[in-house]
């Protein structure tokens, strides 16, 4: 890391907000933006579209090392998703997507090889980085690591409304399930499992409006 492109590490599970958050600070810092989760969907979706198996750790981990992916950012503050020249941005979100995403995200060689891919998104005058072992794995010397939590229950609620938002048809039951089901396998995983780094700050975002904990983030970053 240089000084003139410090990196801001998000990390936390599913529904913590990290996302909204990331893009926000990164806005007002204007800084660049890394979703590391949307490489593990795009893995997912490149491996499916290949026929290959998700749990075909070698297969996938090539996929991985050959993503042809274009994230385009719009001035109204949209955003699309290519991938090998495909528009993929509404599959990308996808809850599908998402489980696929957790699976691949289990095999190490998988982490390994989408690591350089992630460091490069380091470029002046700065990064936030948004994941789950962006600060304990990617960018263990980022200026920032922030642990971006909230009550599972909460973090239902706010993906349920997010889906209907979108005029999905979803239970909160079943993506209670589904976000209990995730969290497991990302903080049990061998490799790069959900936790905190030592030295990162914990936010607990439960009761806490998008702005409230925007402002918190960059009071942090104003401290640095
Ligand atoms: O943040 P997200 O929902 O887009 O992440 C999708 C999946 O990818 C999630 O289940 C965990 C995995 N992931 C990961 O293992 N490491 C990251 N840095 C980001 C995401």
């Amino acid at each position: 890391m240089t000084i003139t492109s410090p990196v801001i590490a998000i990390d936390g599970p599913s529904g913590s907000g990290k996302g909204t958050i990331a893009r926000r600070v990164a806005d007002a810092l204007g800084y660049h933006l890394l979703d590391s989760g949307a490489l593990y969907r795009l893995t997912a979706i490149a491996a499916e579209n290949r026929g290959i198996r998700l749990d075909d750790a070698a297969a996938v981990a090539e996929t991985a090392r050959g993503l042809d992916v274009r994230f385009d950012s719009h001035e109204d503050g949209s955003e699309r998703i290519w991938l090998s020249g495909k528009d993929v941005t509404g599959e990308v979100r996808k809850e599908s997507t998402g489980a696929g995403a957790s699976t691949v995200a289990a095999h190490p060689a998988v982490r390994e090889a989408l690591l350089e891919r992630q460091r490069a998104f380091q470029r002046v005058p700065g990064l936030v980085a948004d994941g789950r072992d962006m600060g304990t794995h990617v960018f263990t010397s980022a200026a920032l690591k922030i642990f971006l939590t909230a009550s599972a229950e909460e973090r239902a609620k706010r993906r349920y409304k997010q889906l209907k938002d979108k005029g999905l048809d979803v239970s909160l039951a079943a993506l209670s399930r589904d976000i209990d089901d995730r969290d497991r396998r990302d903080s049990e995983r061998s490799v790069a499992p959900l936790k905190p780094a030592s030295d990162a700050r914990i936010l607990d975002s439960s009761g806490l409006s998008i702005e409230a904990v925007t402002e918190t983030v960059l009071e942090w970053v104003a401290e640095l």
